[in-house]
């Protein structure tokens, strides 16, 4: 972030402050207020941050209303069409694309780190059979720590650099074995000579009396799904991992906080929240009462699978994901399934409607992978930890940025107070 010669009068019961303003490469400027309550005793008030830019960052730039989303400067649809999971996450790791020979040792890297430390598979047996998967996630994650102290030391690059690649390389593991684990299968080990999102494939769907044979198209629609979510800048699951480790805390509690907060409905979940509300509309002829409900003020129902806070234009996401969607569903035959009937008409109908259109509410990224994922045969429980080990590289390029920043300070926001003024406590016989 560059300071630019402009400054911001703020001006306050007859005194003025100057604010300096911020340019970043791209995007709006910024109004520094960081001295603001030092020299004016105020505080800004911005619940939801929806003005506020809690740091700064060279990653991941999104320009919401032409619908633009860049990695480290390069396109998501130059990324989706002409690269590949792993070579997005070394892109969003280390800030360039990789030349072949670092490509080959960052995919060795990751290969070599698939495995679990086998004793971890007694905590999943600690779970219900019917635990939510990403529960199971947030668990397994977050003892990592346990199992893994040998790079937990934050202020050491190199045990930083380890438990990054760890995250990455395990995480497809984690999320099959939660799967495994809920449907009562045996775990399947990963296969290193099988690419990022095939060896997943594979983990998922074997099963050791019959092997899963990978359908290349299967494999680079999922590998596609990893790399569209690889990143989004500081949502709430990113900001909360960077919030967690502001404090000091190891990587492995830090990206279990991030999954955690990716399960919610308005965020990750909404994957599974779409598939269901498709399952509950059920034939097409049920959605104007759908849409009915989703525009009621006084009815919470929304329509899952629409809208998003930044993009108020299109999300480039959901447009790659669009097309992928027809290819896998044209592969698997099932593009005439009911519930793909009821996602294209309701698609459809809210593209058209005055209120959706006005509040500028279009599918995001989560409707068409729900679509996906269904017809790759993944139960709804399964979507969010897709999105999670995705994501987890995402966490952990904004974690690396932030620890390697020498001016990172412990994330304490402020608060606008409305309780009760200072009064004596009462006995409780007197209440
Ligand atoms: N259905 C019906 N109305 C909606 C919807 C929806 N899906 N989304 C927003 N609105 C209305 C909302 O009621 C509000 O109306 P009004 O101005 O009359 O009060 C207006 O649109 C603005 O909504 P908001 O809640 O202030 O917007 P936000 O930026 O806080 O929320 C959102 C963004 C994504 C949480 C929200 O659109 C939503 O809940 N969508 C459904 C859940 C979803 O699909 N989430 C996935 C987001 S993409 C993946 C990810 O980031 O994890």
């Amino acid at each position: 972030m560059v300071k630019s010669s402009k400054t911001a009068k703020l001006i306050l019961d007859g005194n003025e402050f100057d604010l300096p303003i911020m340019s970043p490469t791209a995007g709006p400027d910024v109004l520094d207020i960081r001295k603001l309550y030092g020299e004016a005793g105020v505080f800004t008030y911005d619940p939801g941050f929806t003005s506020t830019a809690s740091c700064d960052s060279t990653i991941t730039f999104i320009d919401g209303g032409k619908g633009e989303l860049l990695h480290r400067g390069y396109p998501i649809d130059q990324l989706a069409e002409h690269s590949h999971y792993l070579e997005v996450c070394f892109l969003l790791l280390y800030g360039n694309l990789p030349t072949p020979a670092e490509l080959e040792d960052f995919e060795n890297r990751v290969t070599n780190h698939t495995m679990i430390h086998e004793q971890m598979g007694y905590l999943f047996r600690g779970f219900r059979r019917d635990a939510h998967p990403m529960a199971i996630m947030t668990g397994v994650v977050g003892a990592m720590s346990a199992f893994y102290h040998d790079s937990t030391d934050i202020t050491d690059p190199w045990q930083r650099e380890v438990a990054s690649i760890r995250m990455i390389a395990k995480m497809p593991t984690i999320a099959a074995m939660a799967y495994k684990y809920t449907i009562g299968q045996p775990f399947v080990y990963p296969r290193n000579d099988l690419d990022y999102a095939s060896n997943f494939l594979r983990m998922c769907f074997a099963v050791p009396a019959e092997d899963y044979e990978v359908n290349p198209i299967l494999s680079r629609a999922m590998d596609r799904i990893f790399t569209l979510h690889a990143d989004h800048e500081q949502n709430a699951s990113t900001s909360t991992v960077r919030l967690a480790s502001s404090s000091g805390a190891n990587p492995f509690a830090c990206i279990a906080a991030g999954i955690a907060c990716l399960w919610g409905p308005a965020h990750g979940g909404a994957n599974q929240a779409c598939l269901e509300m498709l399952r509950e509309i059920g034939t097409t002829d049920k959605i104007p009462e759908y849409i009915k409900r989703a525009k009621d003020k006084n009815d919470p129902f929304r329509l899952m699978g629409f809208g998003h806070r930044v993009y108020k234009n299109t999300d480039p996401r959901a447009k790659v994901l669009k097309r992928s969607a027809d290819e896998v569903l044209e592969l698997l035959g099932v593009n005439n399934n009911p519930l793909l009937q009821v996602a294209k008409e309701l698609e459809k109908v809210a593209l058209s409607d005055e209120y959706f259109v006005d509040k500028k509410l279009f599918p995001n990224v989560d409707f068409y992978s729900g679509i996906i994922l269904e017809a790759m045969g993944f139960p709804t429980s399964m979507f969010t930890p897709i999105f999670a080990l995705s994501r987890t590289v995402g966490w952990i390029s904004q974690w690396k940025e932030m620890i390697a920043d020498p001016q990172v300070k412990i994330g304490r926001p402020r608060q606008l107070y409305l309780g009760e003024t200072p009064r004596d406590y009462v006995d409780i016989e007197k209440r």
